[in-house]
C-alpha cells in the first residue's frame, strides 16, 4: 500500500476523535506561534495538518493567508467539511510534503506529527529541501515529534523518535532552535505520548 493509500484509508475509516494524535486544542503549538511573533498578516503554513484544529484557531485569530498541506484528499474534505464556509479563505494542498514544491514563501511553518514518519534519508533531505525553501528568511519552523521517550509507531507505521538538539542536527545549521518542549499528548483514551516541541528561526 502506498503512503497516500495508508492515510487516505485512515481518514477513511475513522472520524477525528478515534485518531491518537487528535486535540480538541493545539495548546502548545499555538504558543510557540506567539513565541515566533505570529500576527494576523503572517502566512502560515500547516504541514500535513490532517484534520488538526489548528487552521480553526488561525482563522478566529484573523489570519487571511493559512495554507494546509497534506498527502491524504481525505483529510483535508474533513477538515473543509468540518470548517464550513470559513474554510474557503484557506489554501487547501494534496501534496506528498517530498514531492512539493511550495513556488512561494510562508513566515511560519508548522509539523506536528509528520517529519517523524521520514525513516528514508532521501525522503528526510526532501523535506528539509522544501522546509527551506518555503520559509522567508528569518521565518520559523515549528515541528513536533515523537520524543526519544515516546512511542516507536503510530497509525500502525515506524517513525524516527527525536530530541531537540538530534531535531537541530537534522535539519542543520540554517533553521537555529530556540525554545523547546517536552509534552505528553494525551490521546483520547488517556494513554499519554512523549513529545518535542521545537521552536527554530530560518537564519541567513
Ligand atoms: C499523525 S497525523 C498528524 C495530523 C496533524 N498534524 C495533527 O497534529 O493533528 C500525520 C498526518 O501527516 C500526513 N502525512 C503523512 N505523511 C505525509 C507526507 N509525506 N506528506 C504530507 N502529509 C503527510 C497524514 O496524512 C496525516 O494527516
Amino acid at each position: 500500500m502506498s503512503r497516500k493509500q495508508h492515510w487516505d484509508t485512515a481518514y477513511d475509516q475513522k472520524s477525528e476523535g478515534q485518531f491518537s494524535w487528535h486535540q480538541e486544542t493545539p495548546a502548545l503549538s499555538l504558543e510557540l506561534m506567539q513565541e515566533a511573533g505570529i500576527t494576523r498578516a503572517c502566512s502560515v503554513i500547516d504541514i500535513g495538518g490532517g484534520t488538526s484544529r489548528i487552521v480553526d484557531s488561525l482563522l478566529d485569530m484573523g489570519l487571511s493567508d493559512i495554507a494546509v498541506l497534506d498527502l491524504s484528499e481525505n483529510a483535508l474534505r474533513a477538515a473543509q467539511r468540518r470548517l464550513g464556509m470559513p474554510g474557503a479563505t484557506v489554501t487547501w494542498i494534496a501534496a506528498d510534503i517530498t514531492t512539493w514544491q511550495a513556488g512561494r514563501q510562508f513566515d511560519i511553518w508548522h509539523d506536528r506529527a509528520v517529519f517523524h514518519f521520514l525513516i528514508d534519508p532521501a525522503d528526510r533531505a526532501a523535506y528539509i529541501r522544501a522546509l527551506s525553501d518555503s520559509l522567508s528568511p528569518g521565518g520559523h519552523a515549528i515541528i513536533a515529534t515523537f520524543a526519544p521517550d515516546g512511542p516507536d509507531k503510530c497509525s500502525g507505521l515506524p517513525v524516527q523518535r527525536y530530541s531537540p538538539d538530534m531535531l537541530a542536527a537534522t535539519l542543520g545549521v540554517q533553521f537555529k532552535l530556540l525554545r523547546h518542549h517536552h509534552h505528553l499528548h494525551q490521546t483520547p483514551w488517556g494513554t499519554p505520548q512523549a513529545f518535542q516541541f521545537s521552536l527554530f528561526r530560518k537564519t541567513g
